[in-house]
């Protein structure tokens, strides 16, 4: 995969093993530098940036500091630029783990969840911000979330959840306040990855790792959500429409069109979640998801009297039940699935449903 990182430099919080190394490994493969900040010993981190010069060739540097504290985030930054003169990308990976039962859990405790997961991130992206501002030049954010963010878990683990849930929202408002820049700002949501730091919960798969290693840097070079009024972004099925269309619409219209596919609704439907709706003007879910997705506020009610063509539409293909009277979508496209089978390989009785 040529992901356009070669000779870039990537910070990564949190870098030093779990996920967070694993990360480390894919910025490498690209060829991109690697910066590890993480509060282990620093010979652990110095011996995980061994490993990925020595496996990947890249360059690498290993820096000891708490991204709770000011002073440390600010060094991670100018010793980065000390060593590469610039850097390209920030994966903020480390957040405080572990049980925290609402019974017992301290004052002392809370606020450190506080500190390491949302003050941590907040530090890191404010200094790395500052740092595109200053090389005058965009650059890519990408916070690290949880599905207790978003759903309930079975494991309960509120004060964990709630730092997560501050975390989805700082991203999605960020990406809002500096994607206009060229700042580009995402967050992802693991699934369950076997790591020291969930060692208190039940073993499961070590699979999972590598997918989501791939997913973060996908979605770390892609989209941001912060719109000009001459843009308009479009989340579609891939091969639903040409080139030469979108290309004829801009020509047009004057308004210039980013477009990025997907390959199933599930995929579709995940990544509108995570940004609450708000990273796509244009989105095309199968009939069945359109209910789903309004239910749940990630879609909204379209202003038909600027549609000047709603009239001809089909009238046996509009005012359905999943959308009646078409309040939030409107038909793309219409057909059947079907299946087709070569008849020189079947045998016995032919049935037709
Ligand atoms: N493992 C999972 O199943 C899972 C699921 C969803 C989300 N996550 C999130 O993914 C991230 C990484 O998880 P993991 O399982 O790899 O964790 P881990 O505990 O195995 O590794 C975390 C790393 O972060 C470092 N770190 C911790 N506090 C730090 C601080 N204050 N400053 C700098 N470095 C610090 C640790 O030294 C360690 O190297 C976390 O944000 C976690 O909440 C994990």
């Amino acid at each position: 995969m040529d992901l356009n990182m070669k000779n870039k430099v990537a910070v990564v919080t949190g870098g030093g093993r779990g996920i967070g190394y694993g990360i480390c490994q894919v910025f490498a493969e690209e060829g991109c530098n690697v910066v590890i900040a993480d509060f282990a010993p620093i010979e652990k981190t110095k011996e995980a940036c061994r490993k990925l010069e020595e496996e990947y060739g890249i360059r690498t540097l290993a820096v000891k500091a708490d991204i709770s504290s000011e002073e440390d985030v600010c060094e991670i930054f100018r010793l980065t630029l000390e060593k590469f003169g610039t850097v390209d990308f920030l994966m903020n990976n480390a957040g405080l783990m572990g049980p925290s039962s609402i019974e017992t859990v301290t004052p002392e405790q809370i606020r450190r969840y506080e500190r390491v997961t949302v003050e941590g991130t907040m530090l890191m992206c404010r200094e790395f911000v500052k740092l595109c501002a200053a090389q005058n030049r965009g650059g890519h954010i990408v916070n690290t979330i949880s599905k207790t963010a978003i759903r309930t878990s079975g494991d309960g683990n509120p004060i964990y959840a709630a730092t997560k849930g501050a975390v989805l929202a700082f991203t999605k408002n960020l990406a809002a306040e500096v994607g206009r820049r060229g700042i580009y700002v995402n967050g992802i949501v693991p699934g369950y990855v076997a790591t020291e730091g969930v060692a208190h919960l039940t073993e499961r798969s070590e699979k999972m790792k590598k997918i989501i290693i791939l997913m973060l840097v996908c979605l770390a070079v892609f989209a941001c959500t912060k719109k000009s009024e001459n843009e308009i972004y479009v989340y579609n099925w891939s091969e639903y429409i040409p080139d030469e269309v979108i290309k004829q619409f801009e020509k047009e219209t004057g308004i210039k069109v980013r477009y990025t596919t997907y390959d199933s609704n599930e995929a579709m439907y995940a990544k509108i979640k995570i940004t609450g709706g708000a990273d796509y003007d244009v989105a095309v879910p199968s009939t069945y998801y359109v209910q789903k997705m309004q239910k749940e506020g990630l879609i909204q009610a379209i202003d038909k009297t600027k549609l000047t063509n709603f009239s001809k539409l089909n009238p046996q293909l509009i005012n359905q039940t999943y959308d009646p009277d078409n309040a939030f979508s409107i038909p793309f496209m219409w057909g059947t699935t079907a299946i087709g089978i070569n008849a020189k390989y079947m045998s016995g009785q032919r049935r037709y449903s």
